[in-house]
C-alpha cells in the first residue's frame, strides 16, 4: 500500500532540480586526450620505435600524464558537485558531529539481569525532538545510507540539496516513499532486541503519513490488525502515521501494543488479567472505559489515541481485528481447562521509529511470534499471569522441592502447549531453537554485507533453555545504529499507566 504524495502535503515544497553541468564533457575530453597520448607512447615502443632519448621523447610521456590526471580531476569534481551545489544559496554546512553512531550504548540501556531482573529498562538515548543542524546531519547519514543500499536510486547529490533546502525552511523533510520504506526496514534491522531479523526485508510499509486524526489512526490500526493476521499467515508489517513537525506534533498511540489484556486488582489483592496493565487499565477506567460486565482475564483493552487537537481518545477494538489462540496441550487433556489463549499478532504501537532526523512516534509493528514470549513471559513470569505453580500442581510435580525443578518442567509444558495451539489454529508462531539458528544466519548475511548487526544478548537469547541455544555462546556488536525503534521514557510511562498525556 503507498498512497500518499510524494511531497509533504503539510508544507509544498518543490522537490529541487539538478544543475544541468556541463564538466563532464571537459573531463571526458582530457581523460581521452591523456588516453591517447600514452596509447600512442607505449604503441610506439611495443612496436620497437626507436624514441630517441630527446627532449620531445620525455615531454610526450609527460603530457600524457598530465591530461590524464587532469580528466580524472574534473571527474571527482563531477562526481560530488551534487553535495557542492547545495551549498549555493544554502547556510554554509556546520561540521557537527554524526548523530547516528555512539560509542558506548548510552545511558538508560543497562543489562537486565544487572538491576531489573523482570522490566528491562528501554533505551532513551536519542532525543526526541532535533535542532536543524541535527537533523541536517542525521539526514545526510541517512541518504547516504539509502543511496549507497540502493544505487539504483540515482544521485544522491541533488536529493540531498533539496532536503537540506527543505529542512532549512520547513524544519523538517519528507522522506519519498522508498526512503520510508527502506528506513523502517532498516530500523527493523537494527533494533538490537530482535531476534527475528532475518526477514527485515521483507517488512510491509503502510504508508499512511497523511492521516493525523485519532479516528483515522485508531481505523487504520485496525486495518492493520487484520491485514498482518492475512488469515494466520501473519506478515510482518508497519503503519507509518503522521510525523513529528515543527508547526505540528504527531498523533501517539498509548497502548503498548494495539491488542494488550487488561488487568482487574481483585477484593482479595489478586489480579485478574494481566497485572502488568493493571495501572493502564485503572486509568482507562477513570477515563470513562466500560470492562465488560462479568471482567475476564483477557479483556482487551481499548485503543488510545492522542492528539494536539483532540487530547486523548478511547476506541474499543472491532471484533474482526482481534484474532486469538486458545490455549491446549498436545497430551494433557486438563490444559484447556485453564482458559489461557492469547492474541495472534504482537504490535508494538508506544515506540518511535527514527529516520533520517525524522521522528514517527506513532508507527505501529509487528512480526509473528517466537513462542517463549508467550509461555515463558506472559504466562511464565511472576508478574504476569504467573501460571507456573498451578500447572506444576497439576502435573502432580512436588512444588516444595525446588531441586525436583518443578518450576522448569511445567514451563516446558507452557511452552509446548503455545507452540501446539498456535500451530492448531493455523497461525505464524516459531520456536526459539529455529529462530536463533535464522539469527545466526542473519548475523552471517549482515557480516557478509560488510555491516554491523547491533545485538543485546540479554535480549536475544531466549528465556528459557539459553544455552541449548547457539546465539547463548558469542558476543555481539552493540553499538546504537539509526533508523531505529526507541521506547521513550513518557510513552513506555503512558503505556504502563495511561499518563502522563503527550499534550497538556
Ligand atoms: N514480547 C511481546 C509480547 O509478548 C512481543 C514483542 C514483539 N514480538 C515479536 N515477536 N515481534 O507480546
Amino acid at each position: 500500500m503507498n498512497d500518499s504524495p510524494a511531497t509533504c502535503p503539510f508544507h509544498d515544497v518543490a522537490a529541487d532540480r539538478p544543475a544541468t553541468r556541463h564538466s563532464p564533457l571537459v573531463a571526458v575530453a582530457f581523460a581521452v586526450a591523456g588516453l591517447a597520448m600514452s596509447g600512442l607512447t607505449i604503441g610506439a615502443v611495443e612496436l620497437g620505435w626507436h624514441l630517441p632519448v630527446s627532449r620531445a621523447g620525455f615531454v610526450v610521456p609527460v603530457a600524457a600524464i598530465v591530461l590524464l590526471a587532469l580528466g580524472i580531476c574534473a571527474h571527482q569534481l563531477v562526481a560530488h558537485s551534487g553535495e557542492q551545489l547545495l551549498q549555493v544559496g544554502d547556510r554554509p554546512w556546520p561540521q557537527i558531529p554524526r548523530a547516528g553512531r555512539r560509542a558506548s550504548p548510552g545511558p538508560g540501556r543497562v543489562r537486565a539481569r544487572a538491576a531489573h531482573p523482570v522490566h528491562r529498562p528501554d533505551p532513551g538515548p536519542v532525543p526526541d525532538s532535533l535542532g536543524n543542524d541535527e537533523i541536517r546531519a542525521a539526514a545526510e547519514e541517512f541518504l547516504e545510507l539509502f543511496h549507497a543500499e540502493n544505487p539504483q536510486t540515482g544521485w544522491l547529490g541533488p536529493r540531498l540539496a533539496a532536503v537540506m533546502r527543505e529542512i532549512d525552511l520547513t524544519g523538517t523533510y519528507w522522506h519519498t516513499p522508498e526512503e520510508l520504506a527502506f528506513g523502517a526496514r532498516v530500523a527493523w534491522r537494527n533494533n538490537a532486541r530482535c531476534i527475528g531479523r532475518l526477514y527485515w526485508r521483507s517488512l510491509q510499509v503502510r504508508d499512511l503519513r497523511t492521516v493525523g486524526d485519532a479516528g483515522g489512526v485508531a481505523r487504520h490500526c485496525f486495518d492493520h490488525l487484520r491485514a498482518a493476521h492475512n488469515g494466520g499467515k501473519i506478515r510482518p508489517m508497519i503503519s507509518v502515521f503522521a510525523p513529528e513537525t515543527p508547526n505540528r506534533p504527531a498523533p501517539r498511540i498509548w497502548n503498548e501494543q494495539l491488542i494488550r489484556y487488561a488487568g482487574y486488582e481483585q477484593p482479595d489483592g489478586r489480579v485478574l488479567g494481566d497485572p502488568r496493565y493493571l495501572s493502564f487499565t485503572r486509568e482507562l477506567i477513570r477515563r470513562g472505559w466500560q470492562p465488560p460486565d462479568v471482567p475476564g482475564a483477557f479483556d482487551v483493552l481499548p485503543l488510545v489515541v492522542e492528539t494536539v487537537d483532540e487530547g486523548p481518545r478511547m476506541f474499543p477494538l472491532p471484533a474482526q481485528s482481534v484474532h486469538e489462540v486458545p490455549m491446549e496441550h498436545p497430551e494433557l487433556a486438563w490444559f484447556a481447562e485453564l482458559g489461557l489463549r492469547w492474541h495472534a499478532v504482537p504490535v508494538i504501537s508506544s515506540n518511535r521509529l527514527l529516520i533520517g532526523g525524522v521522528s514517527y512516534p506513532a508507527a505501529p509493528f509487528n512480526g509473528w511470534y517466537m513462542g517463549t514470549e508467550i509461555g515463558a513471559r506472559n504466562f511464565g513470569d511472576i508478574d504476569r499471569y504467573a501460571m507456573i505453580p498451578e500447572v506444576a500442581q497439576r502435573l502432580g510435580l512436588d512444588i516444595s522441592d525446588e531441586a525436583s525443578l518443578w518450576r522448569d518442567r511445567a514451563l516446558v509444558e507452557i511452552n509446548r502447549a503455545v507452540l501446539h495451539s498456535f500451530k492448531a489454529s493455523g497461525v505464524s508462531i516459531t520456536d526459539h531453537h529455529t529462530e536463533s539458528r535464522r539469527f545466526l544466519i542473519h548475523l552471517e548475511r549482515e557480516e557478509r554485507a560488510g555491516r554491523r548487526c547491533p545485538t543485546d544478548w540479554s535480549w536475544i537469547v531466549p528465556p528459557m533453555s539459553g544455552s541449548q541455544t547457539p546465539v547463548f555462546h558469542r558476543h555481539y556488536d552493540s553499538e546504537l545504529q539509526l533508523p531505529n525503534f526507541f521506547a521513550d521514557p513518557d510513552a513506555t510511562t503512558r503505556a504502563l499507566h495511561g499518563t502522563p498525556p503527550a499534550f497538556r
